[in-house]
């Protein structure tokens, strides 16, 4: 057992990553558990905290593009074009894993996940540490990803040293996961970077993989990111005749519920599809804790980040059907 401080000492978070202990920490798409991406019994810690499945592979969180050589045998031109486009920032690239990379972050596989957050504090200390950080999101494994560190800690209160506290993290989706295979790139997981993005960015065609039964990539599992109360996705006045009677939260894009409903989170009043995926895991927290029957989520124009968002509730979504 630990006591689980939080606060924004970054010499403190590395004293403990230096001496194989967890640190939560923040990044612009959610908050971050850190070990020492090298340190095999480290790594296993995560693994043991999350209660993660070891089939689940680790992305490696890293200072800059020199860094990538480091632990990717080679980096294909279009990742070249991604990396100057997009990083730091929301986006983590498949690549095929240099020797170094302990077989327990890629969970066996030969390729290495590779991500340069874009947080100042995080970069920070990435800059001061003499290895990556590997890292999942600070959530116990299933559970919606934490987008503050009180949400960390309300997940792993006990079972770390330090949350290095960034504020809230400014995206609120997890990154978008791309490989390279010649002139393609596959799209793993939607996040802060779009499929369009992606696109412009490079040229190159661009294929989504987020296929859920045999997962290439275990995020791609559905019922990840999953509330305790049933959350079911789709037209919300449909939804709410059928519920009629029960006690309902509704996540609305812009539209005001709150007359029709127990509790009513608006993501976006001003319908800013940015704005609706920074607050969209902190609503579906607040309203888990709410005690309702049922959160009836709208669903989202499926284009850009709203393809992302959806992609997330209808995640949420299967273990409640
Ligand atoms: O935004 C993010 O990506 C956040 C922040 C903390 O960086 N991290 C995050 O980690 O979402 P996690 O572990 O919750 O999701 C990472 C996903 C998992 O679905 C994992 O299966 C996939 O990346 N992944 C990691 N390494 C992989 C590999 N070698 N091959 C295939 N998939 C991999
Ligand atoms: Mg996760």
């Amino acid at each position: 057992m630990f006591t689980t401080d939080i606060g924004t000492d970054t010499a403190r978070a590395k004293h403990y990553l230096e001496h194989g202990e967890l640190v939560a920490i923040p990044t612009e798409t959610v908050y971050g558990l850190a070990a020492n991406g090298l340190d095999a019994s480290a790594v296993a810690s995560i693994y043991r905290v999350k209660n993660r499945p070891q089939f689940n592979p680790l992305i490696l969180h890293v200072a800059n593009e020199v860094q990538f050589s480091k632990w990717a045998k080679q980096i294909p031109s279009h990742c070249r074009a991604l990396i100057k486009a997009f990083t730091p920032g929301p986006i983590t690239f498949l690549l095929d894993k240099s020797e170094q990379v302990p077989d327990l972050v890629t969970a066996g596989s030969k390729r290495v996940a590779l991500r340069i957050p874009d947080h100042a504090l995080t970069l920070g200390l990435l800059a001061q540490l003499e290895f990556p950080l590997a890292a999942p999101s600070a959530n116990p494994s299933g559970y919606v990803s934490p987008v503050t560190a009180l949400h960390v800690k309300e997940g792993l209160d006990g079972k770390i040293p330090y949350i290095l506290d960034g504020g809230t993290c400014k995206v609120g989706l997890e990154s978008t996961i791309v490989s390279f295979d010649n002139n393609l790139i596959r799209i793993h997981r939607l996040g802060g970077i779009s499929e369009k993005d992606i696109q412009h960015a490079t040229g190159a065609n661009t294929e989504l993989s987020l296929a859920h039964d045999q997962p290439e990539s275990p995020g791609q599992l559905k019922s990840h990111y999953a509330t305790s109360t049933p959350l079911l996705v789709g037209d919300i006045s449909q939804m709410l005749t059928q519920h009629h009677g029960k006690r309902i939260g509704v996540i609305s894009f812009y539209r005001d519920y709150s007359q029709v409903s127990t509790v009513n989170y608006v993501l976006s009043p001003q319908g800013d599809v940015t704005e609706a995926a920074s607050s969209l895991f902190s609503a579906m927290r607040e309203l888990d804790r709410s005690q309702l029957d049922i959160i009836l989520a709208e669903s989202f124009p499926d284009e850009g980040l709203g393809k992302a968002i959806n992609d997330r509730l209808n995640r949420a979504a299967f273990s409640a059907q």
